[in-house]
């Protein structure tokens, strides 16, 4: 057995402290951020982000208090295995440890930031018998390397509880995510899709210099996940959808292969995108 898989079966037979976790009492927010779950978060959405910095245990987090509440409300008590699709921050992979104390949890990003604290929040979780690790040079729609990072992470293929993209945002990179992760979502697990909307709100994502405009909307991914529902293939079970995330749970057809636009019919009409 290498030392690998005897840290892995080591780990098995511990009680692991998620089984006795609590979600802590939903955050009160102030002007300047929230204490959750032993950190202090501040968050930020705007462009600004780039020049904040907060040292361990504060971390920026790019969440809205209604978002933050959704995730509050929708995810269960604790969770098992959870890959998270962007980082920037860090802010998130905080909460969410906060929030759920996952047993196995990588994040990845494309880009790398200084001073996010997760070197400590590692180890943090590290002293629990759990574990996370934070990967900066990934991309989103790089399938077999988040397979790899996660194989070092938990020891299985696969076999997660919760998937979050909350990364590029964009149409065709986050459909590949989608097909390549989804089907490896345990039954009744729960793919979150963040800011699905983006192409239908208001201000500069209406303007047509803003680069954004010209790209295909991410709420494509989220009508071919409603209509693989309704089209009985099993693979998506429900969707449910707030203002800046979609919740989307794993049916039970038991196939690793999928293609969320196939899996649907349309009388052989064309599948157009918005
Ligand atoms: C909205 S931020 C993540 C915020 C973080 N989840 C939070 O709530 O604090 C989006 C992140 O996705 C990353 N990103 C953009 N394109 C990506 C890609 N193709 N693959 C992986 N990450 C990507 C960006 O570098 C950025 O850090």
């Amino acid at each position: 057995m290498s030392g690998g898989a005897e840290a892995h079966a080591a780990a098995a037979d511990m009680k692991p402290a998620a089984l006795h976790h609590r979600k802590p009492p939903p955050a009160a927010w102030s002007a300047e951020g929230f204490d959750y779950g032993g950190f202090r978060f501040v968050p930020c959405i705007g462009p600004e982000i780039g020049e904040i910095r907060e040292d361990y245990p504060s971390f920026v987090l790019m969440k809205t208090a209604p978002l933050v509440a959704s995730y509050e409300q929708e995810l269960p008590v604790s969770v098992g295995n959870l890959l998270e699709l962007g980082i920037m921050k860090g802010g998130s992979c905080a909460f969410l440890e906060a929030l759920l104390q996952p047993q196995n949890h990588l994040a990845i990003d494309i880009h790398g930031f200084a001073g996010d604290g997760l070197a400590e929040l590692t180890a943090h979780v590290a002293a629990t018998g759990r574990r996370f690790r934070a990967d900066y040079a990934t991309s989103q729609s790089d399938i077999p390397r988040i397979l790899d990072l996660w194989q070092e992470v938990s020891g299985t293929r696969g076999e997660f509880d919760l998937v979050i993209d909350d990364a590029s945002h964009d149409y065709e990179l986050s459909l590949r995510s989608f097909d390549g992760l989804f089907p490896l979502i345990k039954p009744g697990g729960i793919y979150v899709l963040e800011d699905w909307g983006w192409a239908h709100w208001n201000g500069p994502w209406q303007d047509s210099r803003n680069r954004d405009f010209h790209r295909p909307a991410l709420s494509n991914l989220l009508i071919h996940a409603c209509l693989s529902v309704t089209g009985g293939s099993g693979f998506v079970e429900s969707v449910k959808v707030t203002p800046n995330a979609a919740f989307i749970v794993r049916g039970p057809n038991p196939s690793t292969s999928f293609s969320v636009v196939d899996s649907y019919l349309n009388r052989n009409r064309p599948k157009t995108t918005l």
